[in-house]
């Protein structure tokens, strides 16, 4: 297919006319499209994750780049993706909105991977592996060695789901992108930086996958808004890093509280900004947290009993726990 060409893929000098586009000449900061590739933005995401620019990818949230993903690298009917359940939602969403098959390989008890073994025995085809690490809900990262072993075995691409890295010590796979070329390593501007509300995305691949991916986006998939919000937390980097190393220091607090509760029958080991805690009645205690004011993630239907508390700000936490010991 030929990329849809803009107005600024066609003409990107310097100019003082801009009569190209169609737009309002009135200046309004926002009468002019955006860069298609944003590449300010790229620029300085290369500089903090130290990968070059033609393998950075910006989307509409990750969820846009999961999405192209398998618009671009599965075949309708044909293709086969694999999950590993209990996991993020969106990959079987998208794998059904695309008409892919969805091969679901569950987690072992301690949700690890299960062996490569029975993985690359259950991998039929090409297509799409999401591997989320640290992982939603469960908060745990998975072997890295492991991710190597599968992707030096499979036709198709990888894709490691990094949300959460912020919050964990372990190292991104972004590392293995050299050694690694079917991996694709997605990050996202919502969880640590903050900007859930502006919908930015990352997604770190060789050139080639890149390139694809930027040939079938939408042309002018990140407003001008979400770039500038983008760009700004890069510059505030220092702050958010207090805030991650915060929020961290949180979770430790929480889950120690947690622990004393006898409502509370485990916490699972968490390197992302959440817990996901196992109750002894935890339809009760959603239900109580609810009439109280608090929010937090049912997962009852997928880990019996659980539900997953988003580390909130210490006065936030406290008031959880003002409620948990009350239910107690
Ligand atoms: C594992 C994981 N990947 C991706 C996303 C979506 O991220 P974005 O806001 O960048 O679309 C989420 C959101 O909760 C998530 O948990």
């Amino acid at each position: 297919m030929q990329a849809y060409s803009s107005a600024r893929d066609e003409f990107k000098g310097k100019a003082d006319i801009w009569l190209d586009a169609n737009e309002n000449p009135n200046e309004t900061e926002l009468n002019r499209y955006p860069d298609p590739l944003q590449l300010k933005l790229k620029t300085e995401i290369s500089k903090i994750k130290n990968v070059p620019l033609e393998q950075i990818f910006i989307g509409n949230g990750s969820d846009e780049a999961i999405d192209l993903l398998f618009r671009a690298f599965c075949e309708p009917r044909l293709s086969k993706a694999y999950i590993f359940p209990p996991t993020y939602g969106m990959y079987k969403v998208s794998a059904a909105i695309n008409n892919i098959d969805l091969v679901e390989l569950p987690l072992t008890k301690t949700f690890e991977l299960p062996s490569s073994e029975k993985i690359l025995s259950n991998l039929k085809s090409d297509g799409l592996i999401f591997i989320c690490s640290p992982n939603n809900p469960t908060g745990n990262s998975m072997d890295s060695e492991r991710i190597k072993e599968i992707a030096t075995n499979f036709n198709g691409l990888i894709v490691v789901d990094e949300a959460y890295i912020d919050f964990s010590i372990n190292k991104s796979a972004i590392s293995l992108l050299q050694e690694i070329p079917n991996l694709v390593v997605l990050q996202t501007f919502s969880k640590a930086y903050g900007l859930a509300g502006a919908r930015v995305g990352t997604a770190f691949a060789s050139p080639e996958v890149i390139s694809i991916l930027n040939k079938i986006k939408p042309p002018y998939n990140i407003n001008s808004l979400s770039i500038d919000a983008a760009l700004n937390v890069i510059k505030n980097k220092e702050s958010i890093q207090n805030q991650i190393d915060e929020i961290i220091l949180e979770r430790e607090i929480l889950r120690i509280a947690l622990s004393n509760l006898t409502c509370v029958n485990k916490i699972f080991p968490s390197d992302a900004n959440f817990l996901l805690v196992e109750f002894t009645d935890s339809q009760l205690v959603f239900a109580e947290l609810i009439s109280k004011g608090i929010v937090v993630r049912n997962r009852n239907s997928q880990i019996k009993n659980c539900l997953r508390i988003t580390i909130g700000t210490k006065r936030e936490n406290e008031k959880l726990m003002n409620v948990l010991n009350e239910i107690v």
